[in-house]
């Protein structure tokens, strides 16, 4: 076997535990050393992480898990790696390694791994191969968290019939977009809400949702209106197909609107708050209409089910692979050797910002 030669690694680490309350942002680039695996370690190169929302909650202290602090990474204090999600490539693997060999890619099986950054190493178990053929690495990287989350909240929390209706907002989010893919190929109806955007912008989101599969697409604003129940039960034909769940990661007045038209026994699942801003549930909703508010996350589903998260991932690849999914749009940001810390962290301060291109991706090159 193999073994990668001795030199410099990056990792984007945050510098001290107490740093994790206190530090919008990954504050340090370190460089250290990784030896040649042994027994059930494997050596990965990262060759594509997402900047999701949640990195950045982590990051901020206002996420419920916090990074693993260690000292192994060779820094004066224990230092935390941010990320929690990328398709890596195996460079070499230990002599008790069964699951993975050199030039397989992998996933990581748990959240926490802590994946920005250009190499690391693990154990075996940690990590998932996948199937590469036909994949790039950016689809790898991204399936785990956003498309997974969608195919589960579709799929657990109400019985979707071919014909029924739901709702979502975030609809041009990376979850918003696989969820009205998988939706539209299981034969349900969706109403994709938006925030509004000026002019052709607006007009083309709106066509984009609707090509990705989006059986209406609706500004908040539009959603808001007195008329828009009317609306809704002129489009299910009088309730007849009725509108049975919503998906909700703003939060606030605008998940509350979203929640009237629902049919009654509907469910509404939260699993994001892009608004930052608490729900109030009106009595009636819960005494006449009997909605059930529910909520998903998608790190301590899959730290519970990690057979049930390899088959929902491998679905999605494979849909990924024979072009029944589309992508969300990406704003690559290269990782090369010679890349500096600044433009790392900038592209990781964006994360949070509202009406962005794409999702940020590092993409590695000659690390
Ligand atoms: N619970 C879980 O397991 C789980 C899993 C995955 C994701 N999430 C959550 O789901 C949400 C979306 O994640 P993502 O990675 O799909 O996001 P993303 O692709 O980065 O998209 C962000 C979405 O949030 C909207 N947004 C941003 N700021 C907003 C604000 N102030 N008010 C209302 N909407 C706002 C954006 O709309 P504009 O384009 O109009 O700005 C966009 O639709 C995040 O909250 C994330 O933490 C949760």
């Amino acid at each position: 076997m193999a073994t990668p030669k001795r030199s410099p690694w990056f990792t984007l680490g945050m510098a001290t535990p107490g740093a994790v309350l206190n530090v919008p942002v990954p504050n340090s680039l370190h460089t250290h050393s990784i030896g040649p695996p042994h027994s059930s370690l494997v050596t990965l190169r990262t060759l594509s992480a997402p900047l999701n929302p949640a990195d950045i909650n982590q990051i901020q202290g206002t996420y419920p898990t916090v990074p693993p602090f260690t000292s192994t990474l060779g820094t004066a204090q224990p230092t935390a790696v941010p990320g929690n999600e990328a398709c890596f490539e195996v460079l070499a693997a230990g002599s008790g390694v069964k699951s993975v060999k050199k030039g397989d890619w992998v996933i990581a099986k748990y959240t926490g791994l802590g994946t920005w950054r250009t190499h690391l190493q693990v154990e075996e178990e940690k990590v998932q191969r996948v199937e590469k053929e036909g994949l790039r690495s950016e689809q790898v990287g991204t399936v785990g968290v956003n498309p997974v989350t969608a195919y589960r909240m579709l799929k657990d929390f109400v019985k979707l019939e071919e014909g029924d209706w739901w709702i979502q907002n975030g609809a041009n989010s990376g979850v918003g977009r696989a969820a009205i893919q998988l939706g539209k190929r299981w034969g349900t109806n969706s109403i994709a809400v938006v925030r509004s955007r000026p002019g052709a912008e607006g007009e083309k989101l709106k066509k984009d949702l609707e090509d990705l599969g989006a059986t209406k697409v609706v500004t908040d604003e539009e959603m808001q209106q007195k008329d828009f129940k009317d609306q809704v039960k002129e489009w299910t034909d009088g309730y007849s197909s009725p509108l049975k769940l919503a998906l909700n990661c703003v939060g606030g007045d605008a998940a509350m609107a979203m929640a009237k038209p629902l049919s009654p026994g509907a469910c509404m699942v939260t699993y994001g708050a892009m608004s930052k801003s608490p729900m109030r549930v009106g009595a009636s909703m819960l005494i006449f209409k009997d909605l059930r508010f529910s909520g998903f996350w998608v790190s301590k589903w899959s730290d519970a089910h990690p057979e049930e998260k390899k088959r929902t991932v491998d679905e999605l690849l494979e849909m990924m692979r024979t072009g029944a999914f589309r992508d969300t749009p990406m704003v690559e940001v290269r990782w090369d050797w010679g890349t500096e810390r600044d433009v790392l962290v900038e592209a990781v301060q964006g994360t949070l910002e509202g009406f962005k291109k794409g999702k940020g991706v590092f993409v590695f090159g000659d690390t």
